[in-house]
């Protein structure tokens, strides 16, 4: 097992990416702290799991509540190694119908800043623990690319993938590995916003697969990355999108 006796927490534990992460981490050994803005559905999630899981209700806006969260894990597992800064929202809509504080604010603050705090508060931790880590951060392939209705989310993920590289060179001589995971369009509550659009067989069929990225795929990413397996990874955005970046269509027509 890849993630023998880490202690991990992970952001946005209940949403589709976020459950298959804690699954993933949980068989290759590691604690983890399940955390997530509802109290009951984190309850109910380490439920499902043995005492290797405890859930924690954090809204990742407040750097208080953060720092409470990565407190918990070294008070419960007694050590913390693994931070994934995995919680994020996204609003579909068109540029120049923007409300601009709505269509702005709430996006920035939880997918930029809510990473920031995620990063402060473990860095602060592993410091103070004088030990390794890695934080991970999710990004997405709208980090870099350009996309209709997503003007917030990708100015957002773009902050995540920059905040990953400046943080990996501030925090590489503690020995702390800072990467980001940009996956590209994964079958989750959050993309299914796309099914409202009516827009999800249209977009189902720009994937080279002429299917979804599936969550459990983008956790054995994650595994990877949070492992000795990855140690040359540092201040890297880890593209995990199926090709999309590369070949936006199927290579040839299917289904
Ligand atoms: N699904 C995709 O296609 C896709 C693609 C690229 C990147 N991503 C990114 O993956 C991550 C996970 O998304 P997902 O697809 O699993 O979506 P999801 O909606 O299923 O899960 C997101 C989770 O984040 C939680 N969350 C939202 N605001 C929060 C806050 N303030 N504090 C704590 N938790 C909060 C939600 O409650 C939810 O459980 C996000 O950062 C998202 O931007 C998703």
């Amino acid at each position: 097992m890849r993630l023998d006796g880490k202690v991990a927490v992970v952001t946005g534990a209940c949403g589709g990416i976020g459950r298959e992460i804690v699954a993933r981490f949980v068989e290759e050994g590691a604690s983890v702290v399940a955390a997530d803005l509802n109290h009951t559905q984190v309850e109910e999630l380490a439920g499902g799991f043995d005492q290797r899981v405890r859930g924690f209700s954090v809204d990742v806006t407040d750097f208080t509540q953060v720092e409470a969260m990565i407190n918990a894990a070294t008070e419960w597992f007694g050590t913390l190694d693994v931070m994934i800064n995995n919680a994020g929202i996204g609003l579909p809509k068109p540029l120049l119908e923007h409300d601009p504080v709505a269509d702005f604010d709430p996006v920035t603050t939880v997918n930029q800043k809510g990473v920031y705090h995620g990063i402060l508060a473990a860095g602060r931790k592993l410091q103070a623990l004088g030990k390794p880590g890695v934080i991970l951060n999710t990004s997405s392939i709208y980090g870099q690319m350009a996309a209709e209705m997503t003007f917030t989310y990708n100015v957002s993920k773009a902050a995540v993938d920059m905040m990953t590289k400046c943080a990996a060179l501030e925090l590489a001589p503690l020995g702390i590995r800072v990467v980001a995971v940009a996956p590209g369009r994964v079958d989750t509550p959050m993309l299914r916003q796309y099914e409202e659009l009516g827009l999800w067989e249209h977009i189902r069929r720009e994937q080279m697969r002429n299917e979804f990225t599936q969550p459990r795929e983008i956790a054995d990413v994650f595994a990877f990355l949070a492992s000795g397996d990855a140690n040359c990874i540092n201040g890297s955005t880890v593209y995990a999108e199926d090709g999309f970046v590369n070949f936006k269509y199927p290579l040839a027509p299917q289904g």
